[in-house]
């Protein structure tokens, strides 16, 4: 069965602890989208977020970095309790030293890579990170569609771990739903990203259980 991180780009704001309560018992992690208004169009929130959250969830709290040259915070966010940091290796021309970073806070790293890029981008990188990020839509924005042709990404990392003995997990993110959950995690995926699909809906604990079930 797959893991879920329900993201909190789709919550309300203004109840963000009441929304993060109703998936608190069902969900694995918390996923916060970090943009920047740079590497990605949209501004969304900063450490200081991490920081409140932290205080109110057990969750794993995963971290992804939509934002240029993200050493520049990487420390802040790990301080602020963070337990897993995701940087894009197209935000960064140290991509290396950006999760050298992550892993000397004790923190989880993860490489992310955007649909346009292909595998063997971060290849020199898979054996020191916790978990791979493969964005499933081009990042920025919640409710987009997913893009079948990521899959292939996916299975090409599942083949890697098994080649190279790699114990990564692999997360998707974008366009998430009972339906694009299952080729994914046939091919590879143990993490699933769901915004839109779980927070629109009156019943977010629900939502979480559906996309488990697909995975049964
Ligand atoms: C997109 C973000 C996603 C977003 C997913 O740039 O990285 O985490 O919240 O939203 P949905 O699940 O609605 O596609
Ligand atoms: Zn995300």
């Amino acid at each position: 069965m797959i893991k879920v991180a329900p993201s909190i780009l789709s919550a309300d704001y203004l109840n963000l602890e009441r929304d993060i309560n109703k998936i608190e018992k069902d969900a694995e992690y918390l996923h916060i989208d970090v943009m920047d208004g740079d590497f990605v169009p949209s501004i969304s929130y900063g450490p200081g977020w991490v920081k409140q959250i932290r205080k109110i969830s057990d969750l794993i709290l995963d971290v992804h970095m939509m934002v240029r040259n993200p050493e520049r915070y990487v420390d802040e966010f790990a301080d602020n309790g963070a337990d897993l940091i995701g940087v894009h290796v197209e935000a960064t021309p140290h991509i290396h030293r950006a999760l050298q970073m992550i892993k000397n806070k004790g923190v989880k790293a993860e490489v992310v890579i955007n649909p346009g890029t292909p595998v063997e981008a971060i290849k020199p990188v898979l054996y020191m990170v916790d978990q791979v990020l493969v964005m499933t839509v081009n990042p920025g924005f919640g409710g987009q569609k997913f893009l079948p042709e990521t899959v292939k990404k996916i299975q090409q990392l599942n083949d890697l771990k098994k080649s190279e003995g790699y114990s990564f997990d692999i997360e998707i993110d974008g366009g998430v739903n009972n339906e694009t959950v299952k080729t994914a995690y046939n091919a590879g995926a143990t993490v699933a990203v769901a915004g839109s699909y779980v927070f629109n809906d009156e019943n977010p604990s629900s939502k979480v259980q559906a996309i488990k079930d697909a995975t049964k």
